[in-house]
């Protein structure tokens, strides 16, 4: 495995591997890497030549400053989990790397409504930081392929709305979400959870779960009513959001479409999203 740390190194190392014609699938992340992350790496390997993951903390997109001080960083064993997934090239810039001229950001709202409701509206500037650092990192990685989680599911929209709207040619491929064996989605912050907030956590997917379950046999609106009251229960547990919806507009499912049930809930202090789909 190659480690990066300049542009400069990653455009040397890319442009050999582009000129022998290898197809590259780019995973980007901001570390603390767990099997949610390392399945999507792996997924990349199957279909590409040469796998690209990046590590960088975005502080674009945190809207609260204590979460981006927070944020867990785990450098020297996301190198050793990357190196055994077989992941082909690491690039870890620094933040002047990839914003010279200051911490700007653009505005995603370009990409549609999509970017304003749910973790648009409770994370107010988060997805112009997200659009801000993949449209930067796409530019510098320039892959055939890009591998993003299910589990950040507004994220998806937003990088095909992305790719569709700057005309890129990349392949956008979703990887499911990974959870601990207790149905609670891997997430880098789940290590902020303590004894018992970590338990209340596990209410989170039993309650998506009986919304699918049940998705053929009630309504939306009773289903939905349902989980709200069962997670309110949980002492710990703070909804900001749980909402079936179409999966691609994210606005009211009428009739027969794939839906999305989105979650995010404060589990003590720590916020927590995760999602299922409806079929
Ligand atoms: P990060 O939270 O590190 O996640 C990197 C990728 O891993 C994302 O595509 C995310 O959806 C995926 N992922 C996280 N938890 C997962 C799980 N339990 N199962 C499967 N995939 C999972 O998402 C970001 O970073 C950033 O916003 C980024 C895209 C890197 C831009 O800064």
């Amino acid at each position: 495995m190659i480690l990066c740390k300049t542009i400069s190194d990653l455009t040397k190392v890319l442009s050999t591997k582009k000129a022998s014609n290898q197809t590259i699938g780019f995973v980007p992340t901001m570390g603390a890497l767990h099997a949610g992350h390392l399945s999507l790496v792996k997924q990349a390997k199957q279909k590409s030549d040469c796998v690209v993951c990046s590590i960088f903390v975005n502080p674009t997109q945190f809207n609260q400053q204590l979460d981006l001080l927070n944020y867990p960083k785990t450098l020297d064993n996301d190198l050793k989990l990357l190196a055994e997934s077989e992941c082909d090239v690491v690039f870890v810039p620094g933040i002047e790397e990839i914003y010279p001229f200051g911490l700007q950001k653009m505005d995603a709202s370009v990409l549609g409504s999509i970017t304003t409701v749910f973790e648009g509206a409770y994370r107010p500037g988060h997805f112009d930081g997200v659009y801000t650092v993949l449209t930067r990192l796409f530019d510098l990685v320039d892959p055939n392929l890009v591998y993003f989680g299910q589990k950040d599911f507004q994220q998806c929209l937003l990088v095909k709305k992305l790719i569709e709207f700057q005309n890129r040619s990349i392949v956008f491929c979703m990887g499911e979400i990974i959870r601990e064996a207790d149905g609670l989605a891997m997430s880098s912050r789940n290590i902020r959870l303590n004894e018992k907030e970590r338990e209340a956590a596990t209410e989170i997917y039993k309650v998506l779960s009986f919304i699918r379950y049940n998705w053929h046999s009630a309504s939306a609106k009773d289903l939905t009513a349902k989980a709200n009251e069962q997670l309110e229960r949980q002492h710990f547990i703070q909804i900001e959001y749980l909402s079936c919806v179409n999966a691609n507009t994210l606005q009211a499912i009428e009739g027969i479409q794939m839906g999305v049930c989105l979650v995010a809930v404060n589990c003590g202090t720590t916020r927590l999203i995760d999602n299922v789909l409806l079929p």
